[in-house]
């Protein structure tokens, strides 16, 4: 088939590059000339283990291309999928749809027989109707349909996920692109995952639904921590006992800073605002953006008591910055509210991330980088593993310590079993045990 991609982020990268490797002919378009031109000459501009090879295996193949103008391959194409950004809108946290429907308006202009438009992006209830009511009114001889292809993918794991989804799910409205849709995936289908078809409107709030329902998991598990801690109980055996219960799961009951990311954050907010339009609220997740906000600043907080309650003219070394491993997305990581409260506190800040420096630099210029985990414990009054990469997981700790002014670890992602770093003389503080 011919597919167009338009926006070529995080997800949309993953699903051209991915797409061509099922052996369909994908142009990836993106309105960043910079990043097209990147991509023309090989490099990936964004951390994605195993994209690199994949991207240029399918170039080679002659099935991927790159454009920064949609007209002639949405003009060729069988299914366009819009995959630009849906950030939260400033000042009242409804998603902002301007990119889509400036895509929506573009592919209205471009579009020639008939085309599947499946929108990839993460968008409210509704949208799908705007988007056809953008085309229909833009080019009334347009034959498109309007299809809801909401993306479940993780960053840090995004083409294992793609390839291997738990399900897809596709929302329609035309019987026309029912067929069309599984002739996509029909490489996936083949491999037994779960096709979901279903209304239009269904899908946009599957997508909300999941990702608010693992935003409550983790904030659950959070708050039994904060109970732990309060109790002289221990969280990871509590969440073991509880995850070993089918109906429960052990998946998201990883007690830690609060979630951050670009999707959770946004997304709960989005719900939330969804429910108040319709009359319907949504109080758990309205609850559980509380909590979550709150968290972030908890944890300079928790901090600052570590190293005696004040963080005055100390130094305190990060290890870890993006919201999660094996990403560069720097978005609404918990890192920054973190790092923000030690410095209201007059801490100087010294961090090291494998991946997230570059984006970290353009969003934290006050602080300074280093270029290991042991670079920033040098003459730390205390050290916060912050994001929990495979390197922080098996530090020297004798070698740490002797780098430090201070012996303080504060280990936000329970990666360490107490009783060993505390066996190096550490002070040791984690979360919830
Ligand atoms: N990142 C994730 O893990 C993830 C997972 C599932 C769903 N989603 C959803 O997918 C969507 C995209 O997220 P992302 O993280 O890939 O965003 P991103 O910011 O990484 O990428 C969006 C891209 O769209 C481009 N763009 C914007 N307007 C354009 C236009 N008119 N024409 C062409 N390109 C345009 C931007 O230049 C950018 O490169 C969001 O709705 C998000 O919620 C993201």
């Amino acid at each position: 088939m011919k597919i167009a991609v338009v926006g070529s982020g995080y997800v949309g990268l993953v699903t051209g590059v991915c797409l061509a490797d099922f052996g369909h002919d994908v142009v990836c378009i993106d309105k960043d000339a910079a990043k097209i031109e990147a991509l023309r000459q090989g490099m990936v501009p964004i951390y994605e283990p195993g994209l690199d090879e994949l991207l240029k295996s399918n170039v080679s193949a002659g099935r991927l291309s790159f454009s920064g103008e949609l007209g002639d391959a949405v003009a060729a194409a069988d299914v366009v999928f819009i995959a630009v950004g849906t950030p939260s809108r400033r000042g009242d946290g409804h998603a902002d749809l301007t990119y889509v429907h400036a895509v929506a308006r573009e592919v209205a202009e471009a579009v020639s027989g008939f085309t599947v438009v499946a929108t990839k992006s993460t968008v409210p209830v509704g949208t799908g109707d705007d988007v056809a009511h953008i085309i229909a009114t833009a080019n009334p001889d347009a034959d498109v349909a309007v299809v809801s292809n909401p993306e479940f993918l993780r960053e840090g794991a995004a083409i294992e996920d793609f390839k291997h989804p738990d399900r897809i799910v596709i929302g329609i409205e035309d019987e026309r692109a029912r067929e069309v849709m599984m002739e996509v995936y029909r490489p996936l289908y083949l491999n037994q995952a779960p096709l979901q078809f279903t209304r239009r409107r269904t899908a946009e709030l599957i997508k909300y639904a999941a990702n608010a329902f693992l935003a409550m998991k983790i904030t659950f598990i959070n708050e039994v921590a904060d109970l732990c801690e309060a109790t002289g109980a221990d969280v990871q055996e509590v969440a073991r006992g509880i995850g070993l219960d089918n109906r429960i799961g052990p998946k998201f009951l990883h007690a830690g800073p609060g979630y951050g990311g670009s999707c959770f954050p946004k997304d709960t907010r989005a719900l939330v605002k969804i429910g108040q339009d319709f009359d319907s609220p949504m109080r758990l997740v309205e609850t559980t953006v509380a909590i979550n906000d709150h968290r972030k600043r908890a944890m300079a907080r928790k901090v600052i008591a570590a190293c005696g309650g004040d963080v005055r003219g100390k130094t305190i070394g990060v290890l870890g910055l993006t919201f999660k491993p094996n990403t560069d997305d720097m978005r609404e990581a918990p890192s920054l509210d973190i790092i923000r409260g030690l410095q209201d506190r007059g801490a100087d800040v010294v961090a090291y991330d494998p991946q997230g420096m570059t984006a970290a630099q353009e969003l934290m210029a006050d602080i300074s980088y280093a270029d290991s985990a042991y670079d920033a414990a040098r003459n730390a009054d205390a050290v916060v593993l912050v994001t929990e990469w495979n390197e922080f997981r098996s530090l020297d700790l004798e070698r740490l310590k002797s780098l430090m002014r201070a012996p303080v670890f504060i280990d936000l992602r329970n990666v360490y079993p107490p009783h060993e770093v505390e066996r190096h003389g550490f002070t040791y503080v984690s979360v919830g045990r």
